[in-house]
Parts: structure tokens; sequence; C-alpha cells
């Protein structure tokens, strides 16, 4: 068996989707998540872009210890040097640098000539090679860059002292067979190629990402990047979660394994669909929540005389559960650390207090508290504490058939302010966020409003997303209770804690874009 690397670019890539927001206590509780999943690598951020970014990549380095962690530069010194800072005390600091080599980049973005991208990306490498173990280098829109070209500036790089060629489908335009040709013209025209692992990098913009990342490794690819859920710009990347359990179910063909603790994916995919607010469509491959449900009573019939008949891959295989009951509201404060810890949280006691009094509220109004009420509490609760410069105290709201929808809204701002209005809408939620917005007295426009239940049943707990714009900046936010209505304000409330968060940190902060 071929040992394929898995690098992860959830926190990078994929946090590029639109909307997408993780804030630094959520970035790390991914990367955590992905040290238990054991991917290889993580690319966890941008450290030139933002000091937000950089301080997340630089506390993850810190704390993973079982993979290589690892940051995106654009190939400028200032760029590189930030990496370093953020990444030295990692375990095995990697760099990952890029710049763009198709004739469409080099003209119209980088207005650069051949030459004078290959001279960019030797110095930097070089430079790059001086600090970092391990350099990995992208050829950005590879897959639409002449052939004798990429070859050269790949050779030149490897001189130079990149370990890591990585080759992007950046458009996510190639096709399986041209993609696989790429890396065996490669392999047959970059003299020193031997001496580095080839990696594919697949956007899913024709929905090609999987079979491509898949073709590379038949033609000599060592690692595969792709994002959680296949999160990432536009249509997204390469779902790391299908490739690896496409390659574990037809090893028999592809004669290659990777590292990941495949039981971990199903909580590693509800962690990042919780965090990001991206939900997992039913039907998507592995982790949908009907990928293991048989519906017809052919299939049913089938399944119940012999599992493969219907089925090829194992709900058990990928972690999935029935989620029974684990604690009620006669559980006690151990009982609750415990389960926490079983399910991979750790948390300081003093936080552990006041997050028992959360579950013994909600406990209280709901019979049946499971495993995936618990870890919605403790993301709830402990992920955006850092940022609650608004709170809720109270809503009521007064609906009726006939009547218009009226919101009252006691919320606690700064300085402990107490803020109260009331204002009608067209329907429940609008009241209630008109009122919202006439407490903090700015324009607010919605943009985006999702509502989820949290595991099954008539008590199931109630998840919002929302999208929006306040104060020129658009941000997302999660709010979760029993009752809808109480979400709705919390995700609202969330987003707009952000924005204020973002925007008093990003003071005279220079963002770098990596497109
Ligand atoms: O898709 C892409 O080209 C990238 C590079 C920055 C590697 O994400
Ligand atoms: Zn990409």
């Amino acid at each position: 068996m071929r040992k394929i690397n898995i690098f992860d670019t959830t926190l990078r890539d994929g946090e590029q989707s639109a909307g997408v927001n993780l804030n630094f206590s959520e970035k790390l509780e991914i990367a955590k998540q992905l040290e238990r999943l054991n991917v290889d690598i993580i690319e966890a951020g941008f450290p030139a872009a933002s000091k937000g970014d950089f301080s997340s990549v630089q506390a993850i380095a810190q704390t993973i210890k079982n993979c290589s962690v690892t940051g995106l530069a654009r190939s400028v010194k200032s760029d590189i040097d930030a990496a370093w800072e953020a990444l030295k005390d990692g375990v095995e600091p990697r760099l990952h640098v890029f710049i763009a080599t198709s004739p469409i980049h080099r003209d119209y973005k980088l207005k650069l000539s051949k030459e004078q991208v290959i001279e960019t990306a030797v110095e930097t490498v070089k430079y790059a090679a001086e600090r970092f173990p391990v350099v990995q280098w992208s050829a950005e829109d590879a897959c639409r860059t002449e052939l004798p070209y990429l070859a050269q500036i790949v050779e030149a790089v490897i001189q130079a002292g990149a370990k890591v060629v990585n080759i992007p489908d950046t458009v996510g335009y190639i096709t399986p067979k041209e993609y696989g040709d790429i890396f065996t013209y490669l392999r047959e025209n970059v003299p020193s190629i031997d001496g580095v692992s080839l990696s594919a990098h697949c956007h899913d913009d024709l929905g090609m990402a999987i079979a491509n990342s898949l073709s590379a490794i038949e033609h000599g690819a060592t690692q595969v990047e792709g994002a959680i859920n296949g999160i990432g710009e536009r249509a997204g990347n390469a779902a790391l979660e299908e490739f690896a359990v496409a390659l574990y179910t037809r090893k028999d063909y592809y004669k290659a394994e990777t590292r990941l603790v495949l039981n971990e994916i199903s909580r590693t995919s509800s962690l990042v669909s919780k965090l990001t607010g991206m939900i997992v469509p039913a039907n998507k491959a592995v982790v949908g929540r009907n990928a293991f449900a048989h519906e017809s009573g052919i299939h049913q019939d089938g399944v119940l005389k012999e599992k493969t008949t219907y089925e090829i891959i194992s709900p058990d295989l990928v972690g999935f559960q029935s989620n029974s009951m684990v604690l009620g509201k006669h559980s006690g404060r151990h009982a609750f650390k415990t389960r926490l810890q079983e399910l991979g949280f750790t948390i300081p006691d003093e936080e552990i207090k006041h997050l028992f009094t959360v579950f013994k509220d909600m406990a209280d109004r709901k019979k049946e508290m499971t495993d995936e009420d618990l870890v919605a509490i403790v993301l709830e609760e402990r992920l955006s504490t850092e940022q609650r410069f608004y709170d809720l105290t109270s809503i009521q709201v007064q609906y009726g058939t006939n009547q218009v929808p009226t919101a009252t809204v006691t919320l606690t701002g700064f300085h402990n302010k107490i803020i109260q209005e009331a204002a009608p809408g067209s329907g429940s939620i609008e009241a209630l966020y008109n009122t919202l917005e006439r407490c903090l007295q700015a324009p607010v426009k919605l943009l985006d409003f999702r509502i989820q239940s949290v595991g099954k049943g008539r008590d199931a707990l109630a998840q919002v997303y929302v999208k929006l714009r306040y104060q020129e900046t658009e941000t997302s936010g999660r709010g979760l209770a029993q009752d809808v209505l109480e979400a709705s304000a919390k995700a609202y409330l969330n987003a707009i804690n952000r924005v204020i968060y973002l925007n008093g940190k990003a003071k005279a902060e220079p963002v770098a874009q990596t497109q």
C-alpha cells in the first residue's frame, strides 16, 4: 500500500467560503479535531492576511503535536516572515508559498513575464528554505499553464529547495484524465522530480474535485489537499472525507491508504458544519444525513437480508452512531464533565460550572439530552464568549393569525446599559429583527437566514444561522435555543458581536488577498 498524505485546508481555503468567518476559539477547536482525525498537515491560515489570522495560526502551531502545521504565503518576503513568526514553534514548521503560473494570471493579474515569475518563485523558495525545514510550493492555476513552462518552473523551485510541489486546479476546470496526464508529464519531464512529494489540490466547480484527486494519485501524487465537507472558494475544495473513504473502500483498486482515523469523520464534519454554518446537504456522500438511509422497500428488504446488498460503506466506519439519550435533568456535574471529555473536549472546571448551568436549564425543558445537544451547548457557550458586546436579556413576541406580529426585546449593551425596544413586522422573525435593529440604532441588512434542528423529535433544540451586513461588514452568526425565536435573536446578536469585535481589531490592519 502506498501512503497518501492528507493536507487539510479547511481553515484556509475552506474559510475562504463566502460568508464563513471563524473566530480564534472556533479555529482552534477545529484544528484539535483535525488532529484527532489524524490528518498529516493542517493549513491553519494565511498569517500575513490579518492579525487575527496570524494569532490563530500561531496558537494552532503551538497546540498541535501530531500533525505538521502550515500557513500560506504569497511570493513576498514579508509574507514568509509573518508565516515564520507564526509557525516557528510548531513540531514541524512548514511553509506553503504560491505564485500563479498560467498565462491568464501572469498577463492580467501579476503582469509578469514567464521569466519574472520563475525568478520570483526561485528567490522566495530559497528565502523560505533558509528558515523552514519543509517548503511546499504551489503553481496557482497550474492546470491552465503551458506544460513545458510548468515543468521548467517546477524544476527551478525544486533546485531552490521546495520539498513538496502542489499542482492546483485553482478554478476547477480540469478533467480526471487531463489532470492525471499533467502528473505523468511532470514525472517524465522534470529531472529532479523524484526528490519531492507531488500534491493534488482540486476545486469542485465542475463537480470533479474527487475524481481529479483520485486520478492524481493514480499518476504519482503522494499528497491530496482538501477541506472537510468540501467547503471552500466558490463550489469548494475536494471533500477530504469523501477522498479518504473512497480510497479505503476501493483499496483493492487504488492500492493506497491514508492514516486518517475514519471513525472521527462524522464528528469532524458535524463540528465544521456547526461552526461555519455551512449545512451538509442530506444526500452528500459519506456525511449526509441520508448517506446510509435505505428508503425503498426493495432496498430495505435487501439490507435486512444482507447489508452489503446496498451498503458499500458502513455508518460505523465513519463514526455515525444512533443518537441515544446520554444525560438528563437528574445527571450530575461529574457525569456531564466525563461525557464532554469522552466527546473530546478538555474544559477547565470554572467553565464546566457555567456550561452545567446551561445544560440543566435546557434539560429541565427537554427530556433527553443527546451527545449532539451537548456538543451544541459547548460550541454555543464556549466558543462565542469572547465576543459578547450585546447580550440578550429577554424577548417577547406576539403573533396571531389576524394580528400584526410585534416583538419586544431587552438587551444588555455596552457598560451594562439596558436597552428596550418594540417593533412590528410582517412575520414574527421580521418583527424580532426590526426590534433588534432599533436597539442597535444602525441599519442591519439580513442576507441569509437558516434554521436547523439539532437531533430529532418535537423538543429538539433549534440552531439558527444568519448572515448579515452591519457597519459595512458582512459576517455570519449562530444561535442555539429550545425556541426558534430565541435562537433567531441569539444568531443575530452573535453576528453583530462578531462585527464589533472584527472592526475593533481590524483598525489599521492591511488585509492581503490570496486570489
Ligand atoms: O486553489 C489554489 O490555487 C490555492 C492556492 C493558494 C494553493 O488555494
Ligand atoms: Zn485552492
